[in-house]
């Protein structure tokens, strides 16, 4: 079992990868963080606390709310990707709350509770990680590895030319997340752009009956009808999480990752291919991420 706190924006890939990690026999969700990003922080913490009790009711996950702004500035939200609520789906509404810890002090106690044993999933901007490792070494020292959907090394963006969406969103904390010293795999478009589904493989992306199989129908079928022009909805946070449960799936280089904080290249991951804290993927095996991705949330 590998012990993970996920951190998301959701947002419809975030949703799906939420549904594959609650579905995962080899992971155990400490927690998920929420962040601003695709919507505002309560959508975001809403969409979280709801998915959660629709497909894992009776069980403890814990969500702890995090941060509703960047470093700097203000998130510019990606409705136009996730519909007005984030999600494009109706889920039932929950009595489910988060935690009185907000996602900082979760993601320090839980991490320094188990020095060593418990890895980030990172799927929206890197805000929350950020604050939780600022000024403290002992948190760097105690998570495992964050793997980050985030940059575009060898790949152009999908917000700007240069940048992908949640490193453009709050450089400043990418770049320190970056610095850390915490061994960082990068997910990012250089791979998701690679591995998508189809609007043709609809209206059954997902087998079964489940409520996993039906919710991930429902997302991916809303996101192609309110996008007529778009034929691939891409795995981008699913497959963070596929890489967290089965590294080998993608191939990677070591390398030192700086981030551009300022004027046209805002965003943009330059990575000096060395001896670095960052394994940024390169490399997909396609077929068989999405067949994790399907095999999980069809569960
Ligand atoms: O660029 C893709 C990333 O930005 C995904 O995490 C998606 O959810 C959005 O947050
Ligand atoms: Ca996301």
């Amino acid at each position: 079992m590998r012990r993970v706190i996920i951190d998301t924006d959701p947002g419809t890939d975030d949703a799906l990868a939420l549904l594959m990690a609650l579905n995962c026999p080899d992971l155990l969700i400490e927690g998920i963080t929420t962040v601003g990003g695709n919507a505002t922080l309560a959508q975001t913490t809403q969409n979280a606390l709801r998915l959660v009790d629709h497909v894992a009711s009776g069980r403890d996950v814990p969500v702890a709310v995090g941060a509703d702004q960047p470093a700097r500035g203000s998130f510019s939200y990606a409705y136009h990707v996730h519909g007005t609520d984030g999600l494009g789906v109706d889920l039932p509404s929950t009595a489910r709350k988060p935690q009185r810890a907000d996602a900082i002090e979760f993601i320090r106690d839980r991490t320094l509770a188990a020095p060593g044993r418990i890895a980030v999933i990172a799927l929206g901007p890197l805000t929350n990680l950020a604050a939780a490792l600022d000024g403290r070494p002992d948190v760097a020292k105690a998570i495992s590895e964050i793997v980050v959907m985030g940059g575009a090394v060898e790949m152009p963006g999908n917000i700007t030319s240069h940048a992908e969406f949640n490193i453009y969103e709050d450089p400043w904390s990418a770049n320190a997340v970056c610095a850390s010293g915490v061994p960082v795999t990068l997910v990012g478009l250089d791979v998701t752009h690679k591995t998508s589904m189809h609007r043709d493989g609809g209206p059954r992306w997902f087998e079964g009956t489940s409520r996993s199989a039906q919710l991930g129908n429902r997302i991916l079928s809303s996101s192609f009808r309110e996008r007529a022009d778009v034929q691939d909805f891409y795995l981008h946070d699913p497959l963070a999480v596929a890489a967290a449960i089965e590294p080998e799936l993608l191939t990677y280089r070591r390398a030192q990752v700086e981030v551009v904080t300022d004027g046209e290249e805002r965003g943009r991951t330059v990575a000096s291919f060395r001896d670095g804290s960052v394994q940024v993927a390169l490399g997909v095996d396609v077929g068989g991420a999405v067949e994790v991705v399907r095999t999980l949330i069809s569960k």
